[in-house]
């Protein structure tokens, strides 16, 4: 039987939460007189918190003091977490579940290759913990997302090849770090934005248990 390790981003692919990065970002880069666009947003899906920062500030052509710096890295994150406080399985996206039990049904490894510090959380508000094989996530890794360290972690914990491993992300950087790490890259979400996937699809709900079966046989 064939063992794949599918890898799922966490922020808008489990999740709804890009929508509330994207508010903290926002509301962090016009505190400190920086306008912030959509498309800007787009560029920062998958990124570090840290890195995150500094692409801002680049774009407001600021420089800031260590100590400054972690405090507005502080103060997005506190922002982020307020909206994630009350957050519970109505926040999980179309048909993700539905897609992991297959998955785990069909003996297959799930795990997580996500960005963000507070993944584990979010996991626990959402029930999910119990159904990763494996979770590498911000806390584990020292290069951010275009860097294809969080997935190929992800291979090792599962022990599975890379071209055995299979992607699931919202973000460009996410995509092109699942393309640098020799899997399979999947987007969800729009793929004008995520053009350099191997597949598109919307959502989970276009995403059917067939094609699972077929990625899961070649
Ligand atoms: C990614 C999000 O999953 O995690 C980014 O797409 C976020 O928007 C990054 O900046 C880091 O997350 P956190 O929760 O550690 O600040
Ligand atoms: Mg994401």
């Amino acid at each position: 039987m064939n063992k794949k390790c599918f890898i799922f981003d966490l922020d808008g692919v489990i999740v709804d939460t890009a929508k509330y990065h994207f508010l903290a970002w926002k509301n962090l880069a016009n505190s400190i007189g920086i306008d912030f666009s959509h498309a800007q947003n787009e560029q920062l899906k998958g990124v570090s918190r840290k890195r995150s920062l500094e692409k801002i500030l680049g774009w407001g052509n600021q420089t800031l003091s260590d100590i400054d710096f972690h405090s507005l890295m502080e103060k997005k994150n506190s922002e982020y977490l307020n909206y994630i406080t009350t957050m519970n399985r109505s926040e999980l996206l179309p048909d993700v579940e539905r897609t992991i039990n297959f998955l785990i049904e069909m003996n297959q490894f799930v795990t997580l290759g996500s960005a963000s510090k507070n993944a584990r959380p979010i996991l626990v508000k959402t029930n999910l913990l119990e159904a990763f094989d494996a979770i590498v996530d911000g806390n584990d890794v020292t290069e951010a997302k275009p860097n294809p360290e969080v997935f190929l972690k992800a291979a090792l914990l599962t022990n599975t090849q890379p071209n055995h491993c299979i992607v699931f992300e919202d973000s460009v950087a996410g995509i092109q770090a699942a393309n640098a790490a020799g899997m399979i890259s999947i987007g969800i979400g729009n793929e004008n934005i995520l053009s350099e996937a191997m597949y598109n699809f919307t959502d989970f709900t276009e995403l059917s248990n067939s094609f699972l079966e077929e990625l899961i046989k070649h």
